[in-house]
């Protein structure tokens, strides 16, 4: 059966170039998701955008001296190239800074104002007397109440992950002078999240398909109690109040970029030509898996989950795989300290798969995991040359140059044969189960498996040996190979779809591997082969002294 899956990604903040953090953490999963879920048949929706408002993008304007739209859209051009190279399949990306988006922001605004979800209140705000302002949350900075750690924003504890409000903050002192805040009256709107707290609770412990970590991470944060959240700012950049008199007010960043999934959603579908088209979406019989980083866990489980329930008629989340975090040569991700991997960089040298394999092999699913160069190039040469790439080098090789180009006749499949067969055929149920469930780098280690099992296969067999006796023999084994490799380039593809292209190309199908289904399809014998290229590239040792010098780790 035909099912409809919303892939929803994380929006990045158009403030900054994307690293391998991002790619790992949210890009790459979803990626390898849809891919899948197009193979298997089903109607795919992959969408994300930048995440253009608010004061992420407002604070790199001010230090680059440019207007937040300028930094906006020149990082949303490095986003689309990044993706382009990475392969990132979106059926779109576009950006907060749409029509379409700014009327469906507050179009649910409204709705929710309407059946009483959103209430007015006066709250003071902080005001920082030297810079004669009020201060939005990332303008303030201080101690995190919950986990201690001395720079949390007003906005977020980037540490633990804890949603903030600015006088939950220790300390707190203004981002830009270190002036402490003081406190004016302002008029804001807030969003009723304490009335979702039961009905969030019963709706958490009916997920048991989600991730430990999500569902505890949740649980606790219910059970602490849901407070109501201001859900405007006093700042001039962002999606416009609905109302009259409130022209200095915006629709807070948060609240109105969770709603890009849905406006994203109604994008796409009036580009598909059926403007209807993005309920099936989300009439409740779609799921819909949003991938994201830890650190926008309670946006997703918790605030996002509340406007729909309040809105009403529109899906909640179905899976929330969240991922944890990468961190690079055993050190936190910093931007400060150029302890990063930019994919832009990354580009300049090298090719997309080995970095998609790497990171689905290594992927943070249920605890941080590390990228180092080292294993970069471990798992390039040990992995990808040496173990799948040998193995399509020596068969397809030898088919081409010793049989005339063609796949062979496979005469007699001996019991060997059959056993490395039903391998095959049943790594599509395991591979598909466990991408299914989001479990990718189980997923990848189990297809790498049977690329071993196929170069154990072909040592055992020798076809360059049998041929000198046995040409039908060699044959076989040979046919064997070849369709354990055709199996490996479609169950490979989501994971490394560049090489899998390749692969796909050598065997000589005619037709696009987009086309390719979730199935094992045994290689006619006679088809045309091309002549195999060299799929991998073997990465010298001195890649790792290069890189770790490039980030200034040299000396380590
Ligand atoms: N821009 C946010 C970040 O980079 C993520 C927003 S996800 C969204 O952390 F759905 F809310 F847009
Ligand atoms: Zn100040």
């Amino acid at each position: 059966m035909t099912e409809n899956i919303l892939v929803a990604v994380a929006w990045p903040y158009a403030n900054s170039r994307l690293h391998l953090g991002h790619v790992a953490g949210a890009y790459l999963p979803a990626d390898i998701f849809a891919r899948y879920h197009r193979m298997k048949g089903n109607r795919v929706l992959m969408l994300s955008g930048s995440d253009q408002h608010g004061t992420p993008v407002t604070i790199r304007a001010e230090s680059e001296g440019k207007t937040p739209a300028e930094v906006a859209d020149s990082y949303h051009q490095l986003f689309l190239e990044d993706f382009k190279k990475l392969g990132i399949s979106w059926d779109l990306f576009t950006t907060t800074r749409t029509i379409n988006h700014e009327q469906t922001a507050q179009e649910i605004f409204l709705k929710l104002l309407d059946k009483g979800y959103i209430y007015k209140q006066s709250v003071s705000q902080p005001w920082c007397d030297k810079c004669r302002r009020f201060l939005p949350d990332r303008y303030v900075e201080g101690v995190c109440p919950l986990c201690k750690s001395s720079n949390a924003r007003g906005d977020q504890c980037e540490q633990c992950g804890k949603p903030m409000n600015p006088a939950d903050l220790i300390g707190a002192r203004c981002r830009a002078c270190s002036t402490p805040p003081v406190y004016k009256e302002s008029e804001h709107f807030f969003l009723k999240l304490s009335v979702f707290e039961q009905p969030l609770l019963e709706w958490v412990k009916s997920q048991p398909h989600w991730r430990a970590n999500v569902q505890n991470f949740t649980k606790r944060y219910l059970q602490e109690g849901l407070h109501d959240r201001a859900i405007t700012r006093d700042i001039d950049w962002g999606v416009p109040l609905p109302l009259p008199g409130y022209a200095g007010k915006r629709l807070y960043v948060w609240f109105e970029a969770v709603i890009g999934y849905l406006s994203a959603s109604k994008e796409w579908s009036k580009q598909s030509g059926d403007s209807e088209a993005w309920r099936n979406f989300w009439d409740g019989k779609a799921r819909s898996y949003y991938f994201i980083g830890k650190d926008n866990i309670p946006f997703h489980t918790i605030v996002w989950p509340s406007m729909l329930l309040g809105y009403g008629g529109l899906s909640l989340p179905y899976d929330v795989p969240a991922n944890e975090f990468l961190t690079i040569e055993a050190q936190k991700f910093s931007k400060s300290r150029n302890l990063a991997v930019w994919v832009s960089d990354y580009f300049e040298r090298y090719q997309a798969d080995p970095l998609r394999y790497l990171l689905s092999a290594n992927m943070p699913e249920t605890s941080d995991t590390d990228f180092s160069w080292r294993e970069f190039v471990r798992r390039n040469n040990d992995e990808l040359v040496s173990t799948y790439g040998n193995l399509v080098q020596r068969v397809l090789t030898f088919a081409y140059t010793r049989f005339d180009g063609l796949v062979p006749d496979a005469s007699e499949i001996d019991a060997a044969s059959q056993v490395l067969l039903g391998k095959a055929q049943s790594a599509f149920d395991t591979v598909g189960k466990l991408i299914g469930e989001c479990h990718f780098k189980e997923a990848i280690r189990v297809a790498m498996t049977l690329a071993q099992e196929a170069n154990r296969y072909l040592d055992e067999k020798a076809p360059w040996k049998a041929i000198k006796e046995n040409r039908q023999e060699a044959a076989s084994s040979l046919y064997v190979s070849i369709a354990v490799i055709t199996a490996l380039k479609t169950i490979l593809y989501p994971f490394i779809p560049f090489s899998s292209e390749k692969v796909h190309g050598y065997l000589g199908l005619s037709n696009s591997i987009e086309n390719d289904v979730w199935k094992f399809i045994m290689p006619q014998s006679g088809t045309k082969l091309n002549r195999p290229e060299v799929l991998f590239v073997k990465l010298e040792e001195n890649v790792i002294e290069e890189e770790t010098d490039r980030m200034g780790l040299g000396a380590s």
